[in-house]
C-alpha cells in the first residue's frame, strides 16, 4: 500500500527525513571527491553483459533483430578502459541492474558510488575511499569514524566472528576448542576436532543460563537453517564446581581436561551459556556467525555508534558445485596474489585475491580490487573459470585488446550507496531511503511496471511471447 500511494507516504516527516540525508550524502560525496582530484564520468546504460555474477535485464534491438542490449550491472569494464585512456581517477553516482533475488538490502536497480584509480596498490585505493567515508559521515551525521579502519582477513574474520561481513558491535566471539575436545568419546566432535578443513567452535553467551530449553530450540531450529545438523550446549550453574557445575546433554562426554580448557578459553563464567558448533570449517563458521548475530540482537548487546572494517585476502575462486567449475568470488577482472599466471594455475582452490570489502556494522557497504592489467594473466582467469576463447573474445574481445594496448596497474571500489543511506539514516531496509523502489518481486505497485506492451510492438522488436502471467 505504501508503495501504491508513494506520493503519500513521502509527505510523512520520516521519509522526507531520509531522501534529504539521501541528498546531502551525494553532496558530501561529490565535495569529497572533487577535493581528492577525482573525475565524474557517465558510461553506457543500454550496453553488453557486465558479469558480476547475477542475471542481466535485457533490452530487445529494434534495428537488429534478435539482438539484445544489457543494462549494466557495474560500470566495471567501462571504468577499466578509461583507466586504460589516462583517466587517472575516475567516479560516478551510476544505476546498476541485477536480475536477482531481492531481499532487505537488495533491489534489482540499485545505485553505486563507482571509483576506480590509476598506479595504486590495495592501500593507495582503501586510503582514498576511507577518507571520502569518513568525511561523508562527518558531514551528514557529525560522526567520528576511526583512522585508519581495522583490517582483517577473510580467513580470520569467519574463523572468529563467523561472516566476512563481521559486526564488531557485537563483543562475543568464535573460540575454536578443538585441541580440548580431540580425545573425547564424543565424535560429532571429535570427529571434526581431528580433521582438516573441519573444526569444532564455541560460542559463549554472556548471561546465557537463563535460556529456557524452548529458546534452545528455537536458536537450534534457526541455525538448521544455514545448513545446521544440530547445536550442542552447556549451561555453566556454577563456574567454580568444575564439571559438577555444569547442566547439559553433553556433559557425560567432558572429562575434566577437556572442560578446563574450554572453560579457560572461552571465559565461562557462572551464569553463561555455551553453544558449539562442529564440522565443514566453513559451513560451522557461517552458521555460528548467524547465530552470534541472532543472539546478540536478541539480547540486545550492540554497543552504540560506527563499527567499520576492511575485509581482505579473499579466496580467488568459490567452487560451484552446480556446474562444476569455479567462479570468481569477486568478479573475473580482479588480480590474484599470484606471481605468475603457471603460479595461479598451480593451485586454484588455495589462491587468494587482491579484492577488498568495506564493512560498516555488519552491512558490506563497498567491494572492489586491484586488477589485471596484462592480458595473459586475464586469459588464464578466464580458462580457470571454465571461459573459452571463443566466449571470453565474444564476451570480452574488447577488453583484452584494449589490454594489448598498454594498461596501467589500476584498481578501485563500488560502495553500495543505498545501503549507506540506510545506515545513516537508521532504516532496516533501502527500500526506506530509496524514492520509489521496487517490491521483493521486482515490480512497481504505483506505476503497475511490469507489464505487457501490444503486439504491434512486439512485432517492431522482432519478439514472439511464449506465455504470459
Ligand atoms: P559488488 O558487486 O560487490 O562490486 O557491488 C558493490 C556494492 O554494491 C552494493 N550492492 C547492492 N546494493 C543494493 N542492491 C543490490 N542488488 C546490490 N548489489 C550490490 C553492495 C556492494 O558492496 N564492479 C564491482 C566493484 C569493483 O570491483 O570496483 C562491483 O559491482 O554494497
Ligand atoms: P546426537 O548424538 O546426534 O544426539 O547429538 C548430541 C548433541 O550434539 C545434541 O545436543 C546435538 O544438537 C549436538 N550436535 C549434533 N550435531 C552437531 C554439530 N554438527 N555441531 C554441534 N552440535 C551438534
Amino acid at each position: 500500500i505504501r508503495l501504491r500511494y508513494r506520493y503519500l507516504d513521502l509527505r510523512r516527516q520520516r521519509m522526507q527525513h531520509n531522501m534529504k540525508i539521501r541528498s546531502a550524502l551525494n553532496k558530501a560525496i561529490h565535495r569529497n571527491l572533487d577535493e581528492q582530484g577525482f573525475a565524474e564520468f557517465e558510461t553506457p546504460i543500454l550496453t553488453k553483459a557486465t558479469p558480476e555474477g547475477a542475471r542481466d535485464y535485457l533490452v530487445p534491438s529494434r534495428v537488429h533483430a534478435g539482438q539484445f542490449y544489457a543494462l549494466p550491472q557495474s560500470p566495471q569494464l567501462f571504468k577499466q578502459l578509461l583507466m586504460m585512456a589516462g583517466m587517472d581517477r575516475y567516479y560516478q553516482i551510476a544505476r546498476c541492474f541485477r536480475d536477482e533475488d531481492l531481499r532487505a538490502d537488495r533491489q534489482p536497480e540499485f545505485t553505486q558510488l563507482d571509483m576506480e584509480l590509476s598506479f595504486v596498490d590495495e592501500s593507495g585505493v582503501q586510503g582514498v575511499a576511507e577518507n571520502m567515508i569518513r568525511a561523508v559521515f562527518n558531514e551528514v551525521l557529525e560522526a567520528g569514524l576511526p583512522d585508519p579502519f581495522p583490517r582483517m582477513t577473510w580467513h580470520e574474520a569467519l574463523d572468529v566472528y563467523g561472516s566476512d561481513k563481521p559486526d564488531l558491535r557485537y563483543p562475543m566471539r568464535l573460540h575454536s576448542v578443538d585441541e580440548h575436545v580431540s580425545h573425547i568419546e564424543f565424535r560429532v566432535f571429535s570427529g571434526p576436532a581431528n580433521t582438516d578443513g573441519e573444526r569444532v567452535a564455541a560460542l559463549r553467551v554472556p548471561g546465557g543460563a537463563v535460556f529456557s530449553r524452548k529458546q534452545i530450540d528455537e536458536y537450534t531450529s534457526f541455525i538448521a537453517r544455514y545448513g545446521a545438523k544440530g547445536l550442542a550446549w552447556i549451561k555453566v550453574n556454577d563456574a567454580d564446581a568444575g564439571l559438577e557445575g555444569l547442566q547439559s546433554p553433553i556433559a557425560k562426554f567432558l572429562d575434566t581436561a577437556a572442560w578446563d580448557g574450554i572453560a579457560s578459553q572461552t571465559g565461562a563464567e557462572t551464569g553463561d551459556l555455551l553453544f558449539f558448533g562442529a564440522g565443514d570449517w566453513l559451513q560451522t563458521s557461517t552458521f555460528m556467525g548467524h547465530l552470534l548475530v541472532k543472539v546478540g540482537e536478541d539480547l540486545d548487546l550492540a554497543t552504540e555508534g560506527w563499527e567499520p572494517l576492511w575485509v581482505t585476502d579473499f579466496p580467488m575462486f568459490e567452487w560451484d558445485e552446480e556446474s562444476g567449475r569455479y567462479t570468481a568470488m569477486h568478479h573475473p577482472f580482479t588480480a590474484a596474489i599470484a606471481d605468475s599466471p603457471d603460479d595461479l594455475r598451480a593451485d586454484p582452490a588455495n589462491a587468494l585475491s587482491r579484492g577488498y570489502d568495506m564493512v560498516l556494522n555488519g552491512a558490506e557497504i563497498g567491494g572492489g580490487s586491484i586488477r589485471i592489467h596484462n592480458p595473459e594473466m586475464q586469459q588464464t582467469v578466464f580458462e580457470l573459470l571454465g571461459i573459452g576463447e571463443e566466449e571470453a573474445q565474444a564476451k570480452f574481445g574488447f577488453l583484452l585488446e584494449a589490454l594489448k594496448y598498454g594498461c596501467p596497474p589500476h584498481g578501485g571500489i563500488a560502495f553500495g550507496l543505498d545501503r549507506i543511506a540506510a545506515l545513516m539514516a537508521g532504516e532496516a531496509s533501502i527500500r526506506d531511503v530509496i524514492a520509489f523502489p521496487k517490491t521483493t518481486t521486482a515490480q512497481c505497485p504505483l506505476t503497475d511496471a511490469p507489464s505487457p506492451i501490444d503486439d504491434r510492438q512486439l512485432d517492431e522488436l522482432h519478439i514472439g511471447v511464449k506465455s504470459r502471467d
